[in-house]
Order: structure tokens, then C-alpha cells, then sequence
């Protein structure tokens, strides 16, 4: 079997409530983390790997994705599955059915993967992702006995094994998948108020089918806040790049878009800057600044600051005497 005959199946329809302002307007996959949007590196991967076919699944602010990928990925065959309503991740999978046909892998839209994806296109082995996690109790959760999994379960609340299942899924043979996703929708069963992709597989595993767990380093979360400016961190220590600035000190690893325009500034270390913004006299360090947004006068550290959105600090102007103290530190008033 060729990598080609396989179709990626992306999902993309969440809200990003926890990625909230910056989802109210923007979709979560926009987001720049590093040198572009997160569903640019995904869909990086996927062409890397050799897969010519995405069948992406799109809901919120929908529009604005598919404008994105349609720019910027030609060479790619892009299909688009609306999901109106976001009844959970085996709904989303579900809505493909007509779109698949032959060898599927499935991609989660908002984890950035450091792995081989060859390892996920054997022609034998049907395979998840999995990675042993601190705190299983907000992911799947597989055992596995003799090398393949035995029993999964949707975010338990005692989980019997660390093992996370973390964003990447492949099956040889997508009908065999969609019929159990068939069963489980038509079922109205739902975990947690949502069609759970995991409960569709884990029917699967009971009546069963092999499937590989394939234990996997880099994984990357963009979901959270703290997690985006992490993957930042990883994405800009592990690329190189050349980032241009006037009359500016840059600490590597930076990453300015060379639309961007900075000027007497300190930028970095792990500061992402995106396409057309602007950062004057400031000092940016440890985060991500979207495109065509605008920065002045300020000191930013673990910050995200949303498109096109515009920050202006002050500059002070003080005569200072012999013996004076002056702060403006957060602790000031304790003094
Ligand atoms: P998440 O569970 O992270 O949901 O979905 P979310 O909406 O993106 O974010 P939060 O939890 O509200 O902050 C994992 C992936 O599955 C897609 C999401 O777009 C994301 O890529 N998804 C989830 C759908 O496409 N449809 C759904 O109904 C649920």
C-alpha cells in the first residue's frame, strides 16, 4: 500500500473554549505557535509524510480556515466537511464517511507531533499514538496486553494505566472504523455529553480487532494558554531562522515573519513574531505575537497577543532626586 492511498482526516470544528478571547473571533488552528498557524505545521507533516488526500472536518469559523489552507496548500487535495453542531470528535470523524475510502489516518487539529509518521502507515498494523502521561484523567486511556490494546476508556476517573492516547490514529481499512462510528452514533450513546471517538474504537478493541499502540515523545499540545507558549518554546528551539530587526537586540531563538517590522526593541528569547506586525520600543520574551498585530512601549513576557490586536504601553518621564526610590514593580505597595 502506498502513503498516498492514504487520506488524512483532520478535525477542526472545535470552539477552542480554552484558548478563549482569542477563539471568540479567531479559530484556535490559526493561531500562530512558532513560524506559522497550528494547522500549518500539521498540515507540513502530512505532506512529509507523502499524503496527497485532507478531509478536513469544519465548523466554527470555518470560513476563515478554509481560506487559509486554500492559499496555502496547492498541492495538497483539501475536501471540507461542515459539523454544525460540536457533538465531540467521533461525531466530527463520523461526518467523513463519504469523503474516505481505503487507509485513514486521523490527525487531531490542535497537537503538533515530532514523530515518524511512517511508523502510522504499515500496511499491516492498525496503530494509535499514545504517550505515558502525569495525570491521565482528561485523555483516552489504553491498557495493552501482549503489544496491542486491550481496553480504552474516554477520560476515566480511575484510569488503570498512564498511557494517554495523544492525537494520531490509523486504520487500513476506513469502512471497518466507520461502521463501528455508524453503530455508536446511531446508538445516541454518548460519554460525557459527546460522541467519543474513543468509545467507538474501544467497541472495536472488545470485539477484537488488533490495534498498535505506538509510543510517541513529541507531543505537543496547543491547547491551553500555557501549553501554546510551550509548543512556541519546542517549535523555535528545535528550527532555525534568521530573524531581521532595525536598531534591535534579538536573544535567539526568535522567529520574526519577515513582513513584520521591528525597531528599537529587545526581542526574546522565544518570542514568535507573525506576518505584518509591529513591535517599537519594547521588550518581548517568551511569547507569541500574531500577525498584523502591534506592539509599543511595553515589556511582554508569557503573553499572547491575538491578531491584528494593538498594545500600547507608556513611557515615563521622571526627575529623580539624590536618596529617591521609585518602583513600579507589582510589589511596590508593600513597602
Ligand atoms: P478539543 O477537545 O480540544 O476541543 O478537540 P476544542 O473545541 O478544540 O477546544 P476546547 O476543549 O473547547 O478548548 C480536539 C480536536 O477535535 C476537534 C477540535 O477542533 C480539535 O481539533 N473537534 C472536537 C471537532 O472537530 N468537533 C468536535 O465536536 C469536537
Amino acid at each position: 500500500m502506498k502513503r498516498s492511498e492514504f487520506t488524512a482526516v483532520v478535525p477542526v470544528a472545535g470552539m477552542g473554549t480554552r484558548l478563549r478571547p482569542h477563539t471568540y473571533t479567531y479559530p484556535k488552528v490559526l493561531l500562530t505557535v512558532g513560524d506559522k498557524p497550528i494547522i500549518g505545521h500539521i498540515l507540513d507533516e502530512l505532506q512529509k509524510a507523502g499524503i496527497k488526500k485532507v478531509c478536513m472536518v469544519v465548523g466554527y469559523l470555518g470560513e476563515k480556515i478554509k481560506e487559509y489552507v486554500n492559499k496555502n496548500y496547492k498541492g495538497l487535495e483539501v475536501f471540507y466537511v461542515e459539523q454544525t453542531e460540536q457533538k465531540g470528535l467521533g461525531h466530527a470523524i463520523w461526518l467523513t464517511r463519504g469523503c474516505v475510502k481505503g487507509p485513514v489516518m486521523v490527525m487531531l487539529g490542535d497537537t503538533i507531533l515530532d514523530a515518524d509518521l511512517s511508523k502510522f502507515m504499515d500496511p499491516k498494523e492498525d496503530c494509535i499514538a499514545v504517550k505515558e502521561v502525569a495525570d491521565p484523567r482528561r485523555f483516552g486511556v489504553v491498557e495493552v496486553k501482549n503489544g496491542y490494546i486491550s481496553a480504552m476508556v474516554e477520560k476515566p476517573e480511575h484510569p488503570k494505566t498512564k498511557l494517554a492516547i495523544v492525537g494520531i490514529y490509523s486504520f487500513q481499512d476506513s469502512a471497518m472504523l466507520y461502521g463501528s462510528l455508524d453503530r455508536l452514533v446511531n446508538s445516541g450513546r454518548t460519554t460525557k455529553g459527546e460522541v467519543q471517538f474513543t468509545d467507538a474504537m474501544a467497541q472495536m478493541v472488545k470485539d477484537g480487532h488488533k490495534i498498535k499502540p505506538v509510543a510517541i515523545e513529541g507531543w505537543y499540545d496547543c491547547g491551553k494558554p500555557e501549553t501554546l507558549l510551550e509548543t512556541n518554546r519546542y517549535i523555535l528551539d528545535n528550527k532555525k531562522f534568521s530573524p531581521r530587526a532595525k536598531n534591535s537586540l534579538i536573544i535567539p531563538p526568535v522567529y520574526i515573519s519577515p513582513t513584520a517590522k521591528v525597531q528599537n526593541s529587545i526581542v526574546g528569547p522565544y518570542a514568535a513574531i507573525g506576518d505584518g506586525a509591529r513591535i517599537d520600543s519594547s521588550i518581548v520574551s517568551d511569547s507569541i505575537v500574531n500577525e498584523h498585530a502591534s506592539i509599543t512601549n511595553m515589556n511582554l513576557s508569557g503573553s499572547l497577543v491575538g491578531p491584528s490586536a494593538t498594545v500600547v504601553g507608556r513611557k515615563d518621564q521622571l526627575n529623580v532626586g539624590e536618596n529617591s526610590e521609585i518602583r513600579f514593580d507589582k510589589n511596590a505597595c508593600e513597602l
